[in-house]
């Protein structure tokens, strides 16, 4: 009768060297695997006299139960160390102090975007907001920018087909307005708007701030008034307009409004270029063919429209120069705004 007590004492010191999960399967492969020592003993039975083969065959099999039974109490013993490591690595200290979070705080233009909201809130603007993706004839053809105008350029829109753009201004949701409401309307219309211009003071996005009165006997000086009021309280009791005849399409006649340099008070200095004076909109009197275009009586009714950049405002107010500081997610520069 053969002996296995070699092949026991080498699967003996083999499964005292297991230490892992790994070894474990191992030791399987080489022991009790179909391709492992102790079913390679069963090959043996062929040369084992027949009346011997019942006897080999029990003992074999002895030999394969007492080998399982070593490795499934490796296996327990195993599973126990690893659960251990694993409590150990994922024990928590709830005696150590708590990682503070820092207080999060609103985007500059958010902050400059909400105080214009409050300032023309308080002088009874109701707030729309229309599609940042508009069409031909709201964008342009409407507000009077006709088919040969230069902002219809290539280079200034971004076209989507033919017909649908990325709107170049908020301008076109005075037309929207006008379309659903009559007078007597005031509306501020905030918004991202879209062109083809990036450099320091250009962004290819950036929103801007419409407005938009239509009533009886409205004039420039209206206008003048409202926008007094407005950058008194964005810059401070000193500020000061001026308003600058310029051209809109859809506004006749047209201004450009600078605000006086809060910076040096009007003597001059690097911001305001030396000439004491900021430009910070464009507005107007509402173009009577635009009043036409949508269904209001000119003879009876007047506006006045502008349209004020947040980024533009946003920089004069914090003395940012280069508008790709709101866009560079720098926590160092964002977190200069916390209130
Ligand atoms: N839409 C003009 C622009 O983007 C600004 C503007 C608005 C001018 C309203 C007049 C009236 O430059």
């Amino acid at each position: 009768m053969k002996d296995f007590s070699e092949i026991k004492e080498q699967v003996k010191a083999k499964i005292a060297e297991v230490k892992n999960g790994a070894q474990l399967s191992e030791f399987w492969q080489s022991y009790l695997g179909k391709t492992g020592v102790i079913s390679g003993l069963m090959k043996e039975m062929k040369s084992v006299p027949p009346e011997e083969k019942p006897l080999f065959g029990k003992a074999v099999n002895e030999v394969r139960e007492w080998a399982q039974g070593l490795y499934s109490e490796k296996q327990a013993e195993i599973k126990r160390i690893e659960l251990e490591q694993r409590y150990e690595r994922e024990s928590v200290d709830v005696t150590m102090p708590a990682l503070k979070r820092k207080p999060g705080n609103l985007h500059p233009l958010t902050l400059v975007k909400q105080q214009m909201i409050e300032v023309f809130a308080g002088m009874g603007f109701e707030i729309a907001e229309y599609p940042e993706i508009e069409d031909d004839d709201h964008n342009f053809t409407r507000l009077n920018v006709l088919k040969d105008h230069p902002s219809r350029d290539m280079q200034d829109t971004f076209w989507l087909t033919e017909d649908l753009l990325l709107r170049t201004h908020t301008s076109p949701g005075q037309i929207r307005t006008m379309d659903r409401e009559k007078p007597p309307i005031k509306v501020l219309i905030p918004g991202k708007v879209f062109r083809s211009d990036s450099d320091a003071t250009h962004s290819p996005m950036f929103m801007q701030m419409e407005g938009l009165v239509v009533d009886k006997g409205i004039t420039l000086c209206d206008l003048q008034g409202m926008l007094d009021q407005f950058v008194r309280q964005i810059f401070g009791d000193g500020a000061k307009t001026r308003l600058r005849p310029s051209y809109f399409p859809f506004t006749e006649p047209s201004v450009e409004v600078d605000v006086s340099c809060f910076e040096c008070g009007g003597k001059g200095c690097s911001l305001c270029k030396g000439t004491g004076w900021i430009e910070v909109l464009g507005g107007g009197v509402v173009n009577k063919k635009v009043l036409e275009n949508c269904g209001i009586d000119p003879e009876v009714y007047s506006g006045l429209a502008f349209g004020i950049g947040i980024e533009r405002i946003t920089m004069l107010k914090y003395g940012i120069t280069n508008m790709g500081m709101f866009f560079a997610n720098d926590m160092d520069f964002l977190e200069q705004f916390k209130a």
